[in-house]
C-alpha cells in the first residue's frame, strides 16, 4: 500500500490536487482511498459529493474520509478517554469531554496515521491520498510520531509513579484511580502503533509527499522551508505540483505581464529544485469542482501516467560505511551552515538543531557509543562520521 501526502501554502490547490489523483488512481484500478484531515473539510466541496466522518464509497475503486477528530474521541479512543476523565476529576478538575480532549496538539495527524496503519494491515487500499491543512501545521503534525514518544512516555511516567504510590499507601484510601490493564493496553498500543507509524512514514516505498504551489514569490519560499523542514524528519518529497499556471495564449496587458511574472518564477523554482521532478496544472477559467473537472486536472498533471508511480525512492537520510568509518548523511536544502547546529545528545544518538527546528535522530545499534569524528556541510548534504568502539 502506498500513502501519498499532499501539502502547501493555503488555497494552492491541495485539495483539488488530492482530489484529481484519488480520482484517476481508481480509474487506473487502483483501489484508492482518499482521507482529508483539514477540520475545514473542504473535500467534499471539490468532488461535489457529500461525505462523512465514516468512510463512505463515492464510485468505482473510491473511498472518502473526512475525518473527524471529535468523532473519532467518542468512538474510538475510548478507554483512555475514560481515564483521563476519572483522573482529571480524581484530582478535582473538572471533567473533560472528548471535545477538549480533541484539541490535543497533533491528534488529527495521529488518528489519520493510525488508520494507515489499519488500512496497510487491512490490505483494503492500495493507494491512500492524504488531503492536509496549510503548510506549518501539517509538518508539525507529520513529526508528531517523534513528538509523541515523548508525550506517551511521559504519560507511562505518570502512570507507573501513580500504581508504585498506590501500592506503598496499600490499605489505606487513595483517591487517584488505578487505570485499568485495559488502559495500560491500549497506552502500550499506541506507543507501539506511533513506532510502526515513524517506520511507514520514513520509508519512501509506502509513503512520499508531494508539494503543491503556485508560480509565486510567497508559495515557492514557503515550498523551500517545508521541503527543508520535511528532510529533517526523514519524509521524502517526490515531486512539485505547480499549479494554477496561466496559459501562453493569454489576452490584454494585465494578463501579459502577469505571464512575464510567471516566467520569472518558473525559473526560479526550476533553479531551486532541479532535479525533483515538477508537474504541472493550468489554470482553468471555470470553477474547478466536480469530478469531471476533476478528470481534466488529472489529464493535465498526469496525462496518461499513473498518479500512484513512486517518483523518487530515496530518503533524505541515510547510513553508510566506508572503510571502517560510518557516515550519517542528511540531505539538507535551502540551509546556511551557520543556522546548523549538532549535538551529540545520549550515546545513542545525535541532534540536529536549524533555527527553532530540532531532531534527535536515533543512531543504529552498531553506533552506540561509537566516537564522533567531526561533520561536513557541502551546501545540500550534511555528513556525520562516526568510529566504532573496538
Ligand atoms: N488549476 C486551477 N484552476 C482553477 N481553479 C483552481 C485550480 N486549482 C484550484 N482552484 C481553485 O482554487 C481554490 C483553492 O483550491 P483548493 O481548495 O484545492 O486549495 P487548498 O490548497 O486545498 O486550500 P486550503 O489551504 O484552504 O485547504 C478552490 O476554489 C479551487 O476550486
Ligand atoms: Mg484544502
Amino acid at each position: 500500500m502506498r500513502t501519498i501526502i499532499y501539502n502547501g501554502k493555503g488555497g494552492v490547490g491541495k485539495t483539488s490536487v488530492a482530489a484529481a489523483t484519488a480520482l484517476r488512481c481508481a480509474q487506473k484500478g487502483h483501489r484508492t482511498m482518499i482521507m482529508s484531515v483539514d477540520t475545514a473539510h473542504s473535500l467534499g466541496d471539490s468532488l461535489d459529493i457529500r461525505l462523512s466522518s465514516e468512510i463512505v464509497n463515492i464510485g468505482e475503486n473510491l473511498d472518502a474520509l473526512e475525518l473527524n477528530i471529535i468523532h473519532e474521541m467518542r468512538t474510538k479512543w475510548t478507554s483512555i478517554r475514560d481515564y483521563v476523565s476519572a483522573f482529571m476529576i480524581s484530582q478535582g478538575v473538572e471533567d473533560i469531554t472528548a471535545e477538549e480532549m480533541a484539541i490535543f496538539p497533533g491528534m488529527e495527524m495521529a488518528a489519520a496515521l493510525f488508520y494507515v496503519l489499519q488500512f496497510k494491515d487491512s490490505e483494503a487500499y492500495d493507494v491512500v491520498i492524504i488531503d492536509t491543512p496549510p503548510t506549518g501545521e501539517t509538518l508539525r503534525l507529520l513529526s508528531f510520531p517523534d513528538v509523541s514518544d515523548w508525550y506517551i512516555d511521559r504519560l507511562f511516567g505518570i502512570v507507573k509513579r501513580m500504581v508504585s504510590v498506590a501500592r506503598m499507601t496499600l490499605g489505606k484510601m487513595i483517591d487517584i484511580p488505578l487505570p485499568s490493564k485495559e488502559v495500560m493496553d491500549s497506552i502500550s498500543d499506541i506507543k507501539n502503533n506511533m513506532e510502526r507509524v515513524k517506520e511507514v512514514l520514513e520509508d519512501p516505498e509506502n509513503t512520499t509527499v508531494r508539494l503543491v504551489l503556485n508560480p509565486e514569490r510567497m508559495p515557492i519560499n514557503e515550498t523551500m522551508r517545508s521541503y527543508a523542514y520535511l528532510c529533517l524528519y526523514n519524509k521524502t518529497v517526490e515531486c512539485l505540483i505547480v499549479n494554477k499556471v496561466l496559459p501562453q495564449d493569454v489576452d490584454g496587458n494585465f494578463m501579459k505581464k502577469k505571464l512575464e511574472e510567471q516566467e520569472t518564477y518558473m525559473n526560479m523554482i526550476h533553479e531551486a529544485f532541479d532535479p525533483l521532478k515538477i508537474m504541472y496544472a493550468f489554470q482553468l477559467e471555470t470553477e474547478l469542482r466536480g469530478l469531471e473537472k476533476l478528470d481534466e486536472m488529472a489529464d493535465m498533471i498526469f496525462g496518461d501516467s499513473d498518479p500512484a508511480e513512486v517518483y523518487a525512492k530515496t530518503s533524505p537520510m541515510h547510513f553508510e560505511s566506508k572503510d571502517g568509518i560510518d557516515i550519517l548523511y542528511i540531505k539538507m536544502p535551502f540551509i546556511n551552515k551557520d543556522d546548523i547546529e549538532l549535538f551529540r545528545g545520549s550515546n545513542n544518538s545525535v541532534t540536529i538543531k536549524i533555527g527553532d527546528q530540532r531532531r534527535t535522530v536515533a543512531l543504529p545499534l552498531t553506533l552506540v557509543d561509537a566516537d564522533m569524528l567531526g561533520a561536513e556541510f557541502d551546501g545540500e548534504d550534511l555528513t556525520i562520521r562516526f568510529k566504532r568502539k573496538k
